[in-house]
């Protein structure tokens, strides 16, 4: 394919730093292929912790919204991204418009490429939980953009299996793999080493993150004092949690462990960063979605602070037990972990049902291929 007619024209959206991270490898991979015109375009629904990824994988965007700002509440970032999109897609005319999981960013994206009649294509497509609450919004997020999209990117067998029950034609459902795998890949090395890893010296390591609107309030305070509690409990055990910028999280975190000195809240960590101090730490608490991945994939015990989870297959393998909020359940999770040895190796086998980190080439072959 070499005419410039065949050139096919991709608009990858995305805006915040689970996104990011999880589609700098397929833009890579796109861009090095002749047969396609890629134009990357971020909405800005994050700042700072966008930024990071985009320095790390060299990415500079074609388009930036910026449309963040503090404290934003949904209406916001969907006003925002759809009335910047209009203009984006009829100037620019895509063949296609991509977009990655289950933000707010990919579903007013997705709904803004429809309104144009222009096809969609949907990464880590799939995902269910059928709560429509949580998690909240991103679970009918990931539905609406399912509703919408011509190409629908499985990461799993599961996921492929949800779409095919809703509906979705089998010829338009592909099991890839999940890109966070190429991600890790690239950031994952052995020789790191971290100042911070002096402080925590011969202690067992918790590294602990946090940020769902779903468990802002209540659901937070109870689960940050169950760490509270393990720290007081436990003399060698330390804690590092990079807060999420979210100025609700940073006030509950800082009133918590507030004169603690087993725990430090840093500034999120770059990708790479983090992804190592993943690899260091002895268990994770987290009520992220990606980090259920990378935790399963990289054999790390990940007690997942949360009701639901749209991620069997780290469950089903052992390396996440799904503990909900509460402080007993929470602390009762976290002590069954320190003190029971076989416990904690059963949960520690790294398993991948994630694929072999070929997502992003599978991906870009497919719409090759397809488009
Ligand atoms: C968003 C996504 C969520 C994803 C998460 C990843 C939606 C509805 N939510 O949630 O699915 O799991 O990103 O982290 O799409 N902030 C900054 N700087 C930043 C980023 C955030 O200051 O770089 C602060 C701002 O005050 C912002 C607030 O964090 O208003 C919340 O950001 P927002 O994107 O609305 O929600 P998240 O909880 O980050
Ligand atoms: N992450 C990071 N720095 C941090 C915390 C997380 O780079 O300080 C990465 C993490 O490795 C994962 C992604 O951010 O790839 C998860 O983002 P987040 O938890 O914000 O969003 P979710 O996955 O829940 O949508």
């Amino acid at each position: 394919m070499s005419s410039k007619e065949s050139v096919r024209k991709i608009l990858v959206v995305f805006g915040t730093r689970p996104e990011a991270i999880k589609m700098s490898p397929l833009v890579h991979e796109l861009k090095k292929r002749p047969e396609f015109d890629v134009r990357v375009c971020v909405t800005g629904q994050h700042r700072e912790m966008l930024d990071q990824v985009l320095d790390v994988f060299k990415i500079t965007p074609d388009y930036d919204f910026s449309i963040m700002k503090k404290n934003q509440d949904l209406f916001d970032i969907t006003t925002a991204v759809m009335n910047n999109m209009r203009g984006l897609l009829k100037e620019l005319s895509p063949d296609l418009v991509l977009v990655h999981g289950d933000t707010t960013t990919a579903f007013v994206s997705a709904l803004s490429a429809f309104y144009l009649q222009i096809p969609v294509g949907h990464v880590e497509a799939g995902l269910r939980t059928y709560d429509i609450y949580s998690p909240y919004p991103e679970e009918i997020n990931r539905q609406g953009i399912g509703l919408l999209a011509s190409f629908h990117f499985a990461p799993t067998e599961t996921a492929r299996k949800n779409l095919i029950s809703e509906g979705k034609k089998p010829q338009n459902v592909y099991v890839t793999g999940n890109t966070v795998i190429d991600a890790l890949k690239y950031t994952v090395q052995k020789e790191y080493n971290n100042p911070l890893f002096d402080w925590v010296g011969k202690d067992r390591l918790i590294l602990i993150t946090a940020h769902r609107r779903e468990n802002i309030g209540d659901a937070m305070r109870t689960m940050f004092i169950a760490i509270h509690n393990i720290l007081n409990d436990y003399d060698d055990v330390k804690a590092i949690y990079p807060v999420h910028l979210n100025p609700k999280v940073r006030e509950l975190a800082n009133e918590i462990f507030d004169g603690s000195d087993r725990i430090r809240l840093i500034e999120p960590l770059g990708v790479v960063d983090f992804h190592n101090f993943m690899d260091k730490a002895y268990m994770i608490l987290t009520d992220s979605g990606g980090i259920q991945e990378e935790a399963s994939s990289l054999g790390k015990p990940a007690l997942v602070l949360r009701d639901t989870t749209e991620r069997p297959e780290g469950i089903a393998a052992g390396t996440l037990k799904l503990v909900g909020t509460s402080t007993e359940k929470v602390y009762a999770a976290c002590k069954s972990l320190l003190d029971d040895k076989n416990e904690y190796e059963k949960m520690s086998k790294s398993t991948n049902p994630y694929g072999n980190g070929q997502a992003s080439k599978q991906i870009a072959d497919i719409i090759e291929e397809k488009l």
